[in-house]
């Protein structure tokens, strides 16, 4: 047995945990608080952690410039905000895309170069040697980006959407309150919620799963899948938002030791290139990465299936599981809803081999852009 695991992550978890957002102070004495124009500031989500932080004298500067797929620019310009107001730690407020632009600027705010510099995929490449603290409250259940140290921030101009991971960018404090959950709408719900499920499933699939990241994944698994839709239904069923927050947050955790396989590789193309939500195009890919990757992992499948049949079941049944799943969420769909076309899948394929290099190699075989291209294909 062996594994590598880092949680240098302070998690509070909890209804009405949100207030304990003033132990902020003990990393930092002045905060960039990074956050959506719209979402935080209807929901009141935002005006609630003002409140906090005015009531235990905490100075801070908004930074509401966060994009659903964020982006370079969206994170240099965070960066410029930070730096010029002399902010010493970032608190994200929102779903994984705050967090990983959070994560982005507090990189860029003490490495001053532009955030590609640690995202480019060719030898200029540079290490991170540092970032400022931050602190993550998410709004969403899904990315698991408040426990662990990735982020993913794209650049447009390439259509290209990498990630990086460091020891520096998980964050120090996460405050995950379920009750800042019951503002999420269904369609949120349901891709963040898709997006958990998958973290989990690869994480258990691949190549890196170990003893420990699999007690995380199979647990999130099960969450996800006795939650989601009761979350989905009725947003304000406080028990599911709760249990959805801990599958998140369980993936998070996995993949913190494992990893994610194929589906987030084959995702991030759609996303970078298209727009597309990510829970939505993980949707899409998920049952062919099944067929795909079956043979290899047929007793883990077995394992799943059983787990959530709630008896012994064949690994074969894994395929109904996840077709009911999705489409309890209103996720049942395939590529061609979302207007990929097959002449799109040469590039896609490029695109998957350069982009997600770790996931790619968290499967049981080397993965070559005729595999993607077969994976793309099936999900059509
Ligand atoms: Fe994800």
């Amino acid at each position: 047995m062996s594994f590598d695991l880092l949680l240098p992550t302070r998690i509070i978890f909890g209804r009405g945990k949100i207030e304990q957002i003033s132990e902020c102070r003990t990393y930092g004495n002045k905060a960039l608080i990074v956050t959506g124009k719209y979402s935080s500031k209807k929901s009141g989500l935002l005006e609630k952690v003002l409140e906090i932080l005015d009531n235990c004298t905490i100075p801070y500067v908004i930074y509401d410039e966060v994009i659903s797929n964020p982006d370079c620019i969206s994170v240099d310009k965070g960066v410029k905000v930070s730096t010029e107001n002399r902010c010493n730690m970032v608190i994200a407020l929102g779903g994984g895309s705050a967090i990983d632009t959070a994560k982005g600027i507090a990189v860029g705010s003490v490495e001053l170069s532009p955030i590609w510099d640690f995202l480019r995929p060719d030898s200029r490449k540079r290490s991170i040697r540092g970032a400022l603290p931050i602190i993550a409250v998410p709004t969403t259940s899904g990315t698991g980006s408040e426990v662990n140290g990735a982020a993913v921030i794209q650049n447009n101009e390439i259509g290209f959407k990498p990630s990086f991971k460091s020891i520096y960018t998980f964050p120090r404090l996460s405050i995950i309150d379920p009750e800042f959950m019951t503002t999420m709408d269904r369609s949120v719900t349901a891709s963040t919620g898709v997006d958990a499920f998958c973290q989990a499933l690869e994480c258990f699939i691949g190549v890196k799963a170990n003893e420990v990241s699999n007690i995380y994944a199979l647990e999130s698994i099960k969450l996800s899948y006795k939650y989601l839709k009761k979350a989905y239904d009725d947003g304000n069923n406080i028990e599911a938002r709760e249990k959805m927050a801990l599958a998140a947050m369980l993936s998070g955790l996995a993949m913190a030791s494992s990893g994610t396989s194929l589906v987030h590789a084959l995702e991030h193309p759609l996303s970078g290139r298209y727009n597309i939500t990510h829970g939505v195009g993980l949707a899409a890919l998920l049952p062919s990465f099944i067929e795909f990757s079956f043979k290899y992992n047929e007793e883990k499948y077995k394992k799943i299936a059983s787990i959530l049949r709630g008896k012994e079941v064949e690994a074969l049944e894994i395929h109904t599981i996840i077709e009911e799943f999705l489409k309890s969420v209103g996720l049942k769909l395939r590529l061609r809803d979302l207007k990929i076309k097959e002449e799109d899948i040469n590039i896609l394929a490029k695109d998957t081999i350069m982009t997600l290099t770790g996931s790619i190699k968290n499967f049981n075989k080397p993965i070559n852009e005729d595999d993607c291209k077969m994976i793309y294909k099936m999900a059509l």
